[in-house]
């Protein structure tokens, strides 16, 4: 029997080339929407062979028409395609037996009922990191932006601030509130612009506090902030500001929430290429795979239209060709960010049609085709009614 969550252990690392083993885990990350487990867990996994850098991955779905099976295979092709070695998933679907879904079944009972969950993150939220190799190229002020774009979109958004002593995000968004506690003593996290913000930011007050949280190993402090906050359900999108660099944020995340994906930002200079690749390679060893390439500080143009390519050109799409992954957007200077993030209102919320604006508002756009959220249209009523017969008990 599987357990929830990851079998891989702090501090393994992937070969260069994914096994079979390694499929097996980042399939993990993908969850049934419906039954709210993921498809290694539930035994929806069949075969998974792998041969010249094509891998064939069988899933077997409780039934075939099931409206989820779009979402189920373009996830499995996207967390597949992401290993390292692998350039191509090819996903057979079948339905499964009487036997096979009572099992299913089973499974999926025990684990709503054991509710052994490491997060209160729904399993349906999908949640992007947005890391950086380094400080300083913007992952805040994209991680900010792009929350504020994606509510624009009409998504319900989440913010989490894993920079645990670099926070900035309150500020971006303009937020001086203190994180209190619910009935369930969990942390209700802020609501500001529209977002769920949670940050060390709100909860400290001063320079003592601040060095007491120094003194905690940072993937614990993201774990408490997972674990220990009332993350609203119905959250589309989670986003994570990471902390530059740091790899055991990353494994943290990839162990406690298996839908976790990755958004790499870098500027247009070689160096900081170099940097990004590294946090991207990084990603892939704890199975977060990387979404896309966002390119930020690429260019600037002058108020009489002249463009300065003030650090280089063509980093993002490099570093998005190497890694074979889209450059999800383009980021250009743009003193409205520099202000925006000082006065804790987001370029996007005020001046969207501005060029950076825009840009952060297609880059959302381009992130929700990759990352679709959670269908709420689902074969619920179905299964609900699957299940009532397998007990041998007349529908509700
Ligand atoms: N596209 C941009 N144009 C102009 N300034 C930017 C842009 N992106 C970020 N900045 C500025 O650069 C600085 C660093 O950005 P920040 O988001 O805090 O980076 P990080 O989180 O990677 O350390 C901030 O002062 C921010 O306002
Ligand atoms: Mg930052």
């Amino acid at each position: 029997m599987f357990l929830y969550g990851r079998t891989r252990h702090y501090g393994d690392t992937m070969p260069a080339e994914a096994t079979v083993a390694d499929v097996e885990s980042a399939l993990r990350g993908v969850v049934d929407p419906e039954l709210g487990a993921d498809v290694v867990e539930l035994g929806m996994v069949r075969d998974i062979s792998i041969a010249e850098g094509v891998a064939a991955v069988g899933i077997a779905l409780t039934i075939a028409a099931c409206p989820m099976r779009e979402q189920i295979e373009s996830d499995v092709i996207r967390k597949v395609t992401a290993l390292p070695g692998i350039d191509r998933t090819e996903v057979s679907v079948t339905a499964m037996t009487e036997k096979q879904r009572s099992d299913l079944m089973s499974v999926a009972r025990r684990s709503a009922r054991e509710q052994a969950a490491p997060t209160t993150v729904n399993p349906l939220t999908r949640v992007i990191a947005v890391g950086s190799g380094k400080g300083g190229v913007g992952k805040s002020s994209v991680t900010v932006n792009l929350a504020i774009a994606l509510r624009r979109a009409g998504f319900k958004v989440g913010l989490l601030d894993a920079d645990i002593w670099g926070f900035s995000t309150p500020r971006m968004l303009g937020v001086d509130a203190r994180l209190e506690a619910g009935g369930d003593r969990k942390i209700i996290p802020a609501r500001t612009s529209g977002i769920h913000l949670v940050s060390t930011g709100l909860l400290i007050d001063d320079e003592e506090t601040a060095l007491m949280w120094r003194g905690l190993m940072l993937s614990k402090a993201v774990e408490q902030f997972l674990h220990d906050v009332a993350w609203p359900s119905d959250i589309d999108y989670l986003l994570i500001d990471m902390p530059p660099g740091t790899g055991d944020v990353q494994m943290a995340l990839a162990r406690l929430l298996p839908q976790a994906e990755m958004v790499v930002v870098t500027t247009p200079q070689k160096a900081a290429q170099k940097v990004a690749a590294r946090v991207a390679d990084m990603a892939r060893r704890s199975y977060l795979p990387v979404v896309g390439v966002i390119e930020n500080m690429s260019g600037f143009t002058a108020e009489d239209g002249t463009h300065y390519e003030l650090f280089g050109a063509g980093g993002g799409s490099e570093l998005a060709a190497d890694l074979g992954v889209p450059l999800i957007g383009q980021i250009p200077l743009d003193p409205l960010v520099v202000g925006g993030g000082d006065k804790g209102s987001p370029v996007v919320e005020d001046h969207p049609q501005s060029p950076s604006g825009a840009a952060f508002i297609t880059a959302a756009a381009r992130l929700i085709e990759l990352v679709p959220p959670a269908e709420d249209e689902t074969c619920t009523a179905r299964i609900a009614v699957l299940m009532e017969q397998l007990e041998g008990r007349p529908p509700s």
